[in-house]
């Protein structure tokens, strides 16, 4: 029979991967509630309208990489490219701004793009995201980039910059667009088929573009600090006070912008020199404005996301695999014991412990492998003798230690080797 492969770009997470993505994942939880954000959860699925007006239907993510499809009644439906639309989606749906003290949230979840899969770039990929709303402050933008990077810091992950730019805002930066356009205009015959394109729709996307000549071209283009307004520059001088103000160090990316339309004033990326061309690991900034656009209160926002892809692969470089085998692993020999050992182990789970066993009459010597391969603590060997004695072998698969237990005393027991491990059970 032909085996069936996954999606190409869409990977499996292993069980031997999944304890780090669960750690990141927590670490994220704890921090974020330290920080005072609720977590969100929205569907996979949105109408693609929503990406279309959200991101900028003439960004690439729209453009090019969104999973669409017509539904059965013909309506256009879209694979969510990122978070931030489908976050606003549902707090203008919600009124979610008529609930006090409801600002801050964040969303954990895959995302899909239908990029040219390589390392660490994917086609479903997952994301840490943030939001905040209804803060103008250059105080939360300092603080939002210090949230990403303190969070990147206490998972262990070195090596990162913080860049920053200013992106301006709707009066100041029309003016910007027009001088960048006339730019690349002049050297149009040079610019790859994209930039050319670029140059009369959305002229700063080719700040971004990946083919060395057009990066050769753009490093003599203006830069949109030349163009911003007095209230952009004010608003961008504070937040670098801020970031000063809180020992967070970053370097000035003039010629930063980002993948998506709606930003305004502050855009941030974080970024490695150890993941090849896929350098962020996080970017994100300031979208005053685009709540009204997408029906909402006219009420500010700002937020990042984080590619946990990428914080899984530098993680992997420096952290040892860490996965804890069961508390205990049972051994069975014979029928009578194996009968009585499916009760005991379910009464031991109901205690608390990780237990783990299996019931295809093995040899003693292939079971005992097994506790050994799966990392247990202890092994709890019961056969058919023992069991008319009422005791049972309870071996310290660390130690190499085995002692005997009455099967009558074996709750207490591994209680009490349980809080000589420090508590732990499972
Ligand atoms: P973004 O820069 O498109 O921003 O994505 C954020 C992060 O997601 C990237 O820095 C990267 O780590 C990860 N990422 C993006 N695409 C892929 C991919 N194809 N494979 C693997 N990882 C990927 C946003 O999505 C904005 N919504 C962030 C934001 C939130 N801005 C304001 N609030």
């Amino acid at each position: 029979m032909e085996q069936i492969q996954s999606v190409k770009g869409m990977n499996d997470i292993l069980p031997s991967e999944a304890p780090l993505w669960r750690h990141i994942e927590d670490k994220a939880r704890e921090i974020l509630n330290r920080f005072g954000y609720r977590e969100i959860r929205t569907p996979v699925v949105e109408k693609a309208e929503l990406f279309a007006r959200g991101i900028g239907d003439t960004t690439d993510i729209v453009e090019k990489e969104m999973y669409t499809f017509a539904d059965k009644k013909g309506r256009l439906l879209s694979l969510r490219p990122e978070a931030t639309a489908s976050i606003i989606r549902a707090f203008i749906e919600h009124q979610l701004h008529m609930v006090s003290g409801l600002r801050k949230f964040f969303l954990i979840g895959p995302m899909f793009r239908h990029e040219r899969p390589q390392k660490g770039r994917y086609r479903q990929f997952h994301q840490i995201d943030v939001e905040v709303f209804g803060m103008n402050d250059p105080m939360v933008d300092a603080e939002v980039m210090y949230l990403a990077c303190l969070y990147l810091e206490e998972i262990g992950l070195k090596g990162v910059r913080l860049e920053i730019n200013t992106l301006g805002c709707t009066k100041c930066r029309p003016r910007f667009r027009t001088v960048l356009r006339e730019f690349l205009l002049e050297h149009v015959s040079s610019l790859c088929p994209d930039c050319a394109r670029r140059a009369y729709k959305n002229p700063l996307r080719a700040f971004d573009c990946k083919v060395p000549s057009c990066g050769e071209i753009v490093a003599d283009a203006p830069v949109i600090t030349d163009f911003v307004c007095d209230e952009c520059v004010n608003h961008f001088d504070q937040v670098k006070q801020y970031l000063e103000e809180l020992g967070l160090g970053y370097s000035l990316n003039p010629r930063l912008v980002r993948g998506l339309d709606y930003y305004v004033r502050t855009a941030f990326e974080i970024v490695t020199e150890h993941l090849g061309a896929q350098n962020a690991v996080g970017g994100g900034g300031r979208y005053d404005g685009l709540m009204k656009e997408l029906g909402g209160p006219d009420l500010p926002g700002i937020g990042f996301a984080l590619g946990m892809e990428r914080i899984v692969l530098l993680l992997d470089q420096t952290l040892e695999p860490f996965q804890n085998g069961p508390f205990l692993y049972c051994v069975f020999i014979g029928p009578e014991a194996k009968k009585y050992g499916f009760k005991l182990v379910q009464k031991l789970r109901k205690e608390g412990f990780s237990v783990d066993c299996d019931y295809e009459d093995k040899s003693v010597k292939s079971q005992m492998r097994m506790a050994h391969r799966v990392g247990a603590s202890y092994a709890l060997i019961l056969g058919e003798d023992e069991l008319q004695k009422g005791i049972a072998q309870l071996r310290d698969m660390h130690r190499s230690e085995q002692f005997v237990v009455e099967l009558s005393e074996i709750v207490n027991e591994l209680h009490s080797l349980a809080e000589i491990e420090g508590g732990r059970r499972s």
